[in-house]
């Protein structure tokens, strides 16, 4: 091959890489997924034995994304001190690094030493004068790395900042759109109980059983939100039925009920918040069958998120003053979970509840 059809093959590539990494960043939204694509692309382009992704927080380097180190590199999934990387950030441009230097206990120096990584290209991620990361490749070749790659590298580096600031717009978007449904939840917690905290005395009893039960981080962040917006499809219920000091009509019971299908319609709407909808959308089914919607569930096909939350609603429900009664005490609430286990709730659930209580 000629060295026009070799450049021209580099280019190719180099594009084709890029188009990849851009069509990645507009469908997956997700940050760590398109790091790890635009890791893996700029290894193989620049024929890299390690490349690496950091994020830069004040004096450390966060490592976000890898490619071609098998082994060991849970060893290096920790913040590490800038160190010789340090140049890079400060002249915000690229650094070349060529040899393997004596570490002095710089991580950065370590690694190379260890797996005998000769040659490093450096290239901060810039977002509008900012260094938000590092780009880093790798190789065990000497002296491998010229201007011609600083530039190829430093494209990608373009697309890095714009998949971290997409990232944090669509974080600071979610942020923002929880909030405002907590403060929704809060506003119907008035109209229907008189207090603004029975969502949050919901989802701390939610999160006592999630822990008594050892649940995952994951399950753990879906109860917490779910909790905080069981009741939300309440946006739509008279306060006259919200508020009746006497039991339901049954046409007020049918408007009551629609309440866990509403919600679970409020959520949908957001596009991110699918995880929550079957705590929200089954929280007053029955475990042995029954309570609303209609539904065939039952027993541990009800999604166990939901199960937590009807025990939870229920105990916080109980031990609150209602229009209609006073509120139960804390050992006459806990005699009717225990009533009510196996048949309403789930009697596991109860069990980790009382557990939680106790602690
Ligand atoms: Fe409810």
């Amino acid at each position: 091959m000629s060295r026009i059809e070799r450049n021209l093959k580099n280019q190719a590539d180099e594009l084709s890489a890029l188009y990849q990494v851009s069509r990645s960043m507009t469908s997956s939204g997700n940050l760590d997924r398109v790091l790890e694509l635009i890791a893996r692309k700029i290894g193989q382009l620049m024929k890299a034995d390690v490349s690496m992704i950091y994020l830069i927080e004040d004096t450390v380097a966060n490592l976000k994304a890898a490619y071609g180190l098998r082994k060991g590199i849970g060893s290096i999934r920790r913040p590490i001190p800038l160190g010789i990387l340090k140049e890079a950030v400060r002249a915000k441009k690229p650094v070349r690094i060529d040899g393997t230097r004596k570490s002095g206990g710089d991580p950065f120096c370590s690694l190379c030493k260890r797996y005998a990584l000769h040659s490093t290209l450096v290239v901060p991620i810039l977002e509008r004068g900012k260094v938000l990361g590092l780009m880093t490749v790798c190789t065990k070749n000497r002296s491998a790395y010229t201007k011609e790659d600083e530039k190829e590298l430093a494209l990608f580096a373009g697309q890095a900042a714009l998949a971290i600031e997409n990232a944090c717009l669509l974080e600071e978007t979610k942020i923002h759109y929880l909030n405002t449904m907590k403060l929704l939840a809060s506003v119907i917690d008035a109209k229907d109980t008189g207090t603004e905290d029975h969502s949050e005395s919901v989802m701390r009893s939610a999160m006592g059983i999630a822990r008594a039960l050892g649940l995952s981080d994951k399950q753990k962040s879906v109860i917490k939100h779910a909790s905080l917006l069981h009741d939300v499809g309440k946006i739509g219920i008279d306060i006259s039925i919200l508020r009746k000091p006497a039991p339901l009509t049954a046409k007020e019971w049918m408007q009551m009920k629609t309440h866990p299908k509403v919600g679970a319609d409020i959520l949908s709407k957001a596009g991110f918040l699918d995880e929550l909808i079957p705590a929200i959308l089954y929280h007053h089914v029955k475990y042995s069958g029954g309570g609303y919607p209609a539904t065939k569930k039952r027993g541990n096909s009800i999604p166990l998120e939901a199960r937590i939350l009807s025990v939870a609603d229920a105990y916080e429900s109980m031990r609150s003053d209602r229009p209609y009664r006073k509120h139960l005490t804390k050992e006459e609430a806990i005699a009717e979970l225990k009533r009510c286990s196996g048949t309403q709730f789930d009697p596991k659930v109860v069990k980790a509840f009382l557990k939680h209580l106790k602690g």
